[in-house]
């Protein structure tokens, strides 16, 4: 059978502007932090934090841009990208993953985001990535961190439905930051020597 061709997946194949700012948020994330070692831990079924990270940033991007409101859409596109920054497979049963993790992964994926890039930060993207899992963490204080709230959710479920275009759409707008399977290896590899907090 043949498979249909999702909107989406189109759009960022023909060049779509909001996959590119992605994109281009995504190649600055790159160069001062391990946003790509995201790649070495799955978060739902076969999909990858980082595949997971960066369809929510395109689906609140996304929001964002059909917004009637003002919206710093850099601040929603890097708050997203590292809404999931915790760095650890949340599957197993440790002082961080297991029961404990939705309630405490936001603060985490904060204070690794501040440890590699406090200069990439603003107030609105630190709201997005603390109160991301509201209503298990504390209401979002900013409309940024409003939509990545509630982007998250749809990417989420997409995902645990098994719909087919986010993760292609993902890897385009991987691949258009400029990273290679290279990088993204070398990353994984290397977080053991990254330095970031203990916990
Ligand atoms: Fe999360
Ligand atoms: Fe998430």
């Amino acid at each position: 059978m043949k498979r249909r061709k999702w909107a989406h997946e189109r759009a960022v194949v023909d060049g779509d502007p909001v996959a590119d700012a992605v994109s281009s948020v995504l190649a600055r994330l790159i160069k001062d932090s391990h946003v790509l070692a995201m790649a070495g831990f799955v978060q739902h079924g076969s999909v990858s934090t980082l595949q997971h990270t960066v369809s929510v940033a395109y689906m609140a991007a996304m929001l964002a841009h059909r917004s009637r409101k003002a919206v710093d859409i850099d601040s929603v596109i890097t708050g997203a990208l590292l809404h999931d920054y915790y760095l650890y497979d949340w599957h197993v049963k440790t002082k961080v993953g297991g029961r404990w993790h939705a309630f405490k992964h936001g603060r985490y994926a904060l204070e690794n985001a501040e440890h590699d890039c406090p200069h990439l930060l603003t107030r609105r993207s630190r709201d997005a990535i603390t109160a991301h899992m509201f209503p298990l963490a504390r209401f979002p204080r900013t409309r940024e961190g409003r939509i990545v709230s509630v982007a998250d959710k749809m990417v989420s479920t997409a995902e645990a439905a098994g719909l087919p275009w986010l993760a292609d759409v993902a890897d385009s707008i991987i691949e258009g930051s400029g990273a290679t399977p290279c990088d993204i290896g070398r990353e994984v590899t290397m977080l053991e020597s990254a330095g970031f907090p203990e916990r």
